[in-house]
C-alpha cells in the first residue's frame, strides 16, 4: 500500500475517514481528498464526504487521520469526460453527490472506461446531476434582475435576488462579472452572495429575500422592454412554463405582465389580424391551407405535445359534418380522425343509420391529441374548456368552407367547440339548435362513452345514439331532398 499511514484494513463496520468539506461547491477540495484517498487504496463505503451543516456526527465515532499517500504513490486515473461532468455534479444540491464521485473516481482505477457504460446506475446518475446544474446555471444567467440602489456614497449599485436549486452561484460569478463588468452589483442568494465593485469579487454568506430591494426604475425599463418585444402570435404557453418556471417570476419585473399578456393575447393577434399586421394568421380560405396552418398552430399548449395536428377529412361540400372531440392516439399516428376504436364503433352506427361515412365531413373540434405520457401509453386526456375555445378558429373556418347543412357533434367538448359554452347532452339531444350560419346543430354522446359502459347501461346509451343518428340522417334528407 502506497500510504504513510498502515492502519487502513478496519473492518468495514463503523470505520469511516470523514472528509469536511469546507464549502458545499468546493470541488478541488474534494478532488484532493479523492486522489489521496484513491492512492490509499480506501474503498468508497469507508469515506463519509461531509458537507458544511451536514451530519459529520454520526461518524465520528469511527472516524480515522486522514491517510496521506506516499510520494511514489500510483498516479490516479480519471476520464476527461468524468471529470467534466463531476465539476458540475459536485454542485449540485444531493448530499450524496462527493460519494458518487469518489465512487466513479474509484471504478476508474480498474476500469478507467467505466463512463462509458451507459446503462449503469453511477454513471447515469452522474449525468443528471450535471445536467441539473447546467440548467440551473441557464436560468440564473437568464433570470438574474438587478435592481437600482443608492450606495450611500452617491453612486449606483445594482442588486438582484436569485434562489438557485443547487450550490451554482459562486461557479457563475466570472459569468456576472464579464457581462456587467462596468457596473457594481450584488446577487444575493439563500445559498450565499457575490458581489463585484468593477475590480474586486467578494463573497458573503447566505441572504434573504427581504434583504433585497423590491420596485425601482430598472423594473420599469424591463417591463416596457418586455411588453415591446412580446410577439403574442409567437406565444407558446408550454415552451415558456418550461423555459421561465413560475418561481422566478417573483424576481423578475416583466414577469408580472405575463398573465396578462397571455390573457390578452388573442385579442391583440386579431388585433394584428384587422390592422394586417399578422399576414399568416387571416383565416385560411381552403382545406389545404387550414391543414397546412393547424400542423403550426401553437395557440394553446396541446400544440406543444408530442403529436401532429389531424385535419378533418371528406367532401368539401358535405352536406352533413360529424365533429368529435380531439384525435386519439391513432389518429395522431395515422393523421386521419376517427380511425381508432371509437371511430370504428362510429362507423358501425352510421352504417346501421344509412349514413354515408365517404359522403360526410368529419372532423373535430380540438386538432392535436392532448394526452399524459405513462410509460410507453399516452393516455387521452379531455381538453380543458380554454383549449376548445380557442381551437374554434380552425372549425370555423372548415365551416366556413364547407357550408354542411346539419353539424352533429360527438360529445360536450363537440357540442362546445360549436356554441362557445357547455351544454348537457341529455338536454340537448334530440332536436336541432340553429346556429348563425344558417345550419343545425345535433348534438349526441361521444362513442367512446358507449366504449367505456357495459350492460343495460350499454345498451341503453346505444339505443339514444342510434336514434339521434336515424333523426339526423332523417333531417338532411329533408334538408337535402
Ligand atoms: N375521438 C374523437 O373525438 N375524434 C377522433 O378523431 C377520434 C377519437
Amino acid at each position: 500500500m502506497a500510504c504513510s499511514q498502515r492502519d487502513l484494513q478496519g473492518s468495514k463496520l463503523g470505520t469511516y475517514y470523514v472528509v469536511q468539506l469546507p464549502e458545499p461547491d468546493d470541488f478541488a477540495f474534494w478532488r484532493e481528498r479523492a486522489r489521496g484517498l484513491v492512492q490509499c487504496d480506501v474503498p468508497p463505503d469507508w469515506v463519509a464526504w461531509v458537507e458544511p451543516g451536514g451530519s459529520g456526527n454520526l461518524f465520528a465515532h469511527g472516524e480515522r487521520r486522514f491517510p496521506l499517500p506516499d510520494a511514489d504513490a500510483p498516479s490516479v486515473r480519471a476520464s476527461k469526460r468524468f471529470l467534466k461532468l463531476a465539476r458540475n455534479a459536485a454542485l449540485h444540491s444531493d448530499p450524496e453527490r462527493f460519494a458518487l464521485l469518489y465512487r466513479l473516481l474509484w471504478r476508474h482505477q480498474s476500469n478507467p472506461r467505466c463512463m462509458e457504460d451507459k446503462a449503469d446506475p453511477d454513471v447515469r446518475r452522474i449525468e443528471e446531476l450535471d445536467k441539473a446544474v447546467r440548467r440551473d446555471s441557464h436560468k440564473m444567467h437568464a433570470f438574474v434582475r438587478f435592481r437600482q440602489v443608492e450606495d450611500g456614497e452617491g453612486g449606483e449599485h445594482y442588486v438582484a435576488w436569485f434562489e438557485p436549486d443547487h450550490h451554482i452561484v459562486r461557479a457563475n460569478a466570472g459569468f456576472f462579472m464579464r457581462r456587467f463588468a462596468n457596473m457594481n452589483w450584488s446577487i444575493l442568494s439563500p445559498r450565499g452572495c457575490i458581489h463585484w465593485d468593477g475590480q474586486t469579487m467578494r463573497e458573503s454568506g447566505p441572504a434573504q429575500r427581504s434583504d433585497a430591494p423590491d420596485g425601482d426604475p430598472v423594473e420599469d425599463l424591463w417591463k416596457s422592454y418586455y411588453a415591446s418585444i412580446f410577439n403574442p402570435a409567437r406565444l407558446k404557453v408550454g415552451a415558456m412554463l418550461s423555459e421561465m418556471p413560475r418561481k422566478y417570476w417573483k424576481n423578475m419585473p416583466e414577469a408580472e405582465l405575463i398573465s396578462e399578456l397571455i390573457a390578452g393575447a388573442q385579442a391583440r393577434e386579431a388585433g394584428m389580424v384587422s390592422a394586417g399586421t399578422l399576414e399568416f394568421e387571416e383565416r385560411p380560405e381552403t382545406l389545404e391551407a387550414i391543414d397546412k396552418a393547424i400542423h403550426q398552430c401553437r395557440k394553446c399548449p396541446i400544440g406543444e405535445l408530442d403529436n401532429h395536428a389531424v385535419m378533418g377529412e371528406g367532401p368539401a361540400d358535405a352536406a352533413l359534418m360529424i365533429v368529435g372531440e380531439q384525435p386519439g392516439d391513432q389518429e395522431d399516428q395515422k393523421g386521419r380522425p376517427f380511425v381508432g376504436p371509437a371511430g370504428q364503433l362510429l362507423d358501425e352506427y352510421l352504417e346501421r343509420a344509412g349514413i354515408e361515412r365517404r359522403e360526410t365531413y368529419v372532423t373535430n373540434t380540438v386538432k392535436h391529441f392532448k394526452y399524459v405520457q405513462r410509460g410507453k401509453r399516452r393516455i387521452h386526456q379531455s381538453p380543458a374548456a380554454k383549449e376548445i375555445d380557442t381551437c374554434r378558429w380552425w372549425i370555423e373556418a372548415e365551416r366556413a368552407i364547407v357550408k354542411p347543412r346539419v353539424i352533429l357533434a360527438l360529445g360536450a367538448s363537440a357540442a362546445r367547440g360549436m356554441l362557445g359554452k357547455t351544454v348537457s347532452i341529455s338536454k340537448v339531444r334530440g332536436e336541432p339548435i340553429a346556429i348563425e350560419d344558417g345550419s343545425e346543430l345535433w348534438v349526441t354522446a361521444h362513442p367512446s362513452y358507449l366504449l367505456r359502459l357495459d350492460g343495460e347501461a350499454r345498451d341503453k346509451q346505444a339505443a339514444l345514439f342510434e336514434a339521434d343518428l336515424a333523426a339526423v340522417k332523417e333531417r338532411v334528407a329533408e334538408l337535402t331532398g
